[in-house]
């Protein structure tokens, strides 16, 4: 696994992955007593955007930071900045919260919340970034197994799937743990990241996908037409059993990352695998 999220911490990626996982969190607590949230591939817990492997990227810089220095970013990316500037004594920067730190902090007493690492040196900063919050475990093991075997077990399941796909069977066990979640929690809801590269991969995807599940949220960040496969050209965020009160949430942060980080031919896409 040579993957590290901290070249990527605060990219246009993380800004639409966190705005809708925080927007989601609000959601699903307002409708439900007590959440198990379960984070596949939680990664470090936060990021120092100053290191060198954030500055060796410059992503950062053309995420949070454009963000923030905008002055238009709409109500859907409020609780991220101010989370973001929570973590850093409310300045803006070096650090960045992961998902642990975004769900850990957003989850109330009774919920719970399991963050997988399977990387040595990122579990070790997981485990010392969780250390704080009494509900939550930093486990080093495998997120789709746990994910699998966590389901159903008391809680709602919430279940944010953020794989490096440095692997080609990360989509075939992105849709395999889907199916096995919502067999143990009908009630489950999963939040899953991917990136865009060309449309065949994301469309075998989805098309995968719909085989376990009809009721598929997507919201795409082409930031240019997906002509070049070989780069990263965009992100999507894929919700299963979202409520429909999240779409203009979604909407908006997918919207905004478009027209303010994206290139010529760039296109924001928000749709449902069927009609809500
Ligand atoms: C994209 S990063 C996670 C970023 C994090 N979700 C966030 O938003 O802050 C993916 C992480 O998954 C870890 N990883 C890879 N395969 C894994 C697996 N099967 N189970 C758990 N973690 C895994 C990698 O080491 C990496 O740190």
């Amino acid at each position: 696994m040579n993957y590290r999220h901290a070249f990527h911490a605060g990219n246009f990626a993380d800004l639409q992955k966190h705005a809708i996982l925080l927007a989601l969190l609000e959601a699903l607590k307002a409708q439900t007593p007590t959440l198990s949230v379960i984070d596949t591939h939680a990664g470090a817990g936060g990021y120092d955007l100053g290191g060198e492997m954030a500055r060796r990227s410059g992503e950062a810089e053309a995420g949070i930071f454009r963000l923030i220095e905008s002055g238009d970013a709409p109500a859907v990316f409020a609780p991220l900045i101010a989370r973001f500037r929570a973590m850093n004594g409310g300045q803006d920067g070096p650090l960045y919260p992961g998902s642990p730190l975004l769900i850990a902090g957003g989850l109330r007493r009774d919920d719970r919340y399991t963050a997988c690492e399977l990387r040595d040196d990122d579990f070790d900063l997981l485990r010392r970034s969780l250390a704080p919050y009494a509900f939550a475990q930093a486990s080093k093991a495998d997120g789709f197994e746990t994910a699998a075997a966590r389901a159903g077990r008391g809680g709602r399941a919430f279940v944010l799937i953020d794989p490096p796909f440095e692997r080609p069977d990360d989509y075939g066990r992105i849709v395999g743990v889907t199916r096995d979640v919502l067999a143990r929690d009908p009630d489950a809801v999963l939040a899953i990241w991917t990136p865009l590269k060309d449309l065949e991969t994301f469309d075998a995807f989805i098309r995968a996908l719909e085989t376990v599940t009809d009721d598929a949220l997507v919201a795409e960040v082409r930031l240019r037409p997906l002509l070049d496969p070989m780069k990263m050209n965009g992100s999507a965020m894929v919700m299963v059993g979202a409520p429909a009160s999240i779409e203009p949430a979604v909407a908006a942060a997918t919207e905004w990352i478009v027209q303010r980080l994206g290139q010529k031919g760039g296109s924001a896409r928000i749709w449902r695998t069927k009609a809500a």
